[in-house]
């Protein structure tokens, strides 16, 4: 087992540890009892995790909500489903809410669990990849609105993450591939992560595609490894995303343009990830902020990993630029793009012009 410190400086050096590891879900007690006082303890799960990982959980003071699988549930209506179970049971703030799941029900307990009493204990244990080496890390939990994603919500940090490569074993190849997305991009910016020790990032995915690939227990270790320290970094230096921490959209401006265009209906958030990363450096080769051969070498990782790299339709650029443009990461209206410069680097830019930024589509 391995243990990772995430330290959030901002919070007078509060820190909690992700812990990853081959079959860690068999000792899920422990750990909450280590990390909370917890009396009694919700988990929030959902209707495909539950028969798979439920039994895992299933102590004297524990109970479950088990919630429709879907990101169309990641809404209000739901949350309220958790805070009425929280108050039914009458958990107090020291008692426990706890995620196991994907993203999806991560983010949504652990917005339950920063609203409830003002604030309730909270442990995350992600179930695929995406969960693992992103969402569980760096405290932003939310729901969607009808009139945008993830608009409501806050920041709040969990008390400890347990990672568990052997759960991954039972996601699907799609699935899988939608983590690895987010995986490639930390690769794209491991210079600007500031961990203080290099990784080597993009030669380790280089090296161990193999592995990867066939979710090889100790390599999956490490890679989450190396993903959640270069993302913890980023968290430490900029907790509330007010700069550095932007750089982890890598590829996102256009991969919301994508999902939003096709109703979030035909692409996965990781598919348009690698579709969106792809463009930004289509973007960067065409303003030479990197070589033709990072280039090469940065679009053969995305490919040789079966990624998406192309949209399967063509769509009318102005329509998509609007919708670009509707994306948070517009400042004052400057529309804000994480630009590969030069290697494993990246730079924040929002004075890219129009006609540029749309040459890639
Ligand atoms: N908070 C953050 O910083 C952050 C970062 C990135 C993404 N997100 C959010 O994460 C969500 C996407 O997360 P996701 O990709 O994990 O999607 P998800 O939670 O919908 O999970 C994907 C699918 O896999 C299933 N699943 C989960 N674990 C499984 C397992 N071990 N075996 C088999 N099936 C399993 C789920 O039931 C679901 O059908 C989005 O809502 C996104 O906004 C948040
Ligand atoms: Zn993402």
């Amino acid at each position: 087992m391995d243990k990772l410190d995430v330290k959030i400086s901002a919070k007078n050096e509060y820190s909690y540890p992700i812990y990853i590891g081959e079959n860690l879900l068999k000792s899920a007690r422990e750990f909450i009892l280590k990390h909370t006082k917890a009396k009694k303890i919700l988990i929030v799960t959902n209707e495909t995790v539950y028969p798979l990982y439920g039994k895992f959980l299933c102590f004297d003071n524990s109970e479950f909500i088990v919630l429709a699988d879907g990101e169309i549930y990641k809404n209000m209506e739901t949350l309220i489903k958790i805070t009425d179970k929280a108050l039914e049971m009458k958990l107090e703030r020291t008692d426990a809410i706890i995620a196991l799941g994907g993203g999806v029900i991560g983010d949504m307990a652990g917005f339950a669990a920063s609203i409830y009493r003002r604030g309730t204990d909270f442990i995350q244990i992600p179930t695929t990849l995406l969960a693992q080496v992103d969402s569980s890390v760096g405290g932003k939990v939310a729901v969607n609105h009808r009139l945008g994603k993830n608009m409501l919500g806050a920041f709040y940090q969990p008390k400890a993450v347990i990672s568990d490569t052997a759960v991954l074993k039972t996601l699907d190849e799609r699935q899988y591939k939608t983590g690895l997305g987010e995986v490639l991009k930390y690769a794209f910016m491991e210079n600007n992560c500031g961990a203080g020790e290099k990784y080597n990032f993009l030669e380790f995915l280089e090296n161990n595609r193999e592995n990867i690939l066939k979710r090889d227990d100790k390599t999956l270790c490490e890679l989450i490894k190396i993903c959640c320290s270069l993302k913890s970094a980023v968290v430490n230096a900029d907790e509330k995303e007010q700069g550095l921490r932007a750089i982890l959209n890598l590829g996102h401006t256009y991969a919301h343009a994508i999902e939003n265009i096709t109703d979030y209906k035909k692409y996965t958030h990781g598919e348009a990830v690698s579709i969106g990363i792809k463009m930004v450096f289509d973007l960067a080769l065409k303003l030479s902020t990197v070589t033709k051969e990072y280039y090469e070498r940065s679009v053969n990782l995305l490919r040789s990993y079966g990624l998406l790299i192309e949209m399967r339709e063509v769509f009318d650029k102005e329509l998509f630029y609007n919708i670009m443009r509707g994306d948070k990461k517009v400042t004052e209206g400057r529309l804000k793009i994480i630009l590969p410069n030069g290697e494993k680097s990246v730079e924040i830019r929002d004075n890219i012009d129009k006609k540029n930024i749309l040459s890639g589509i």
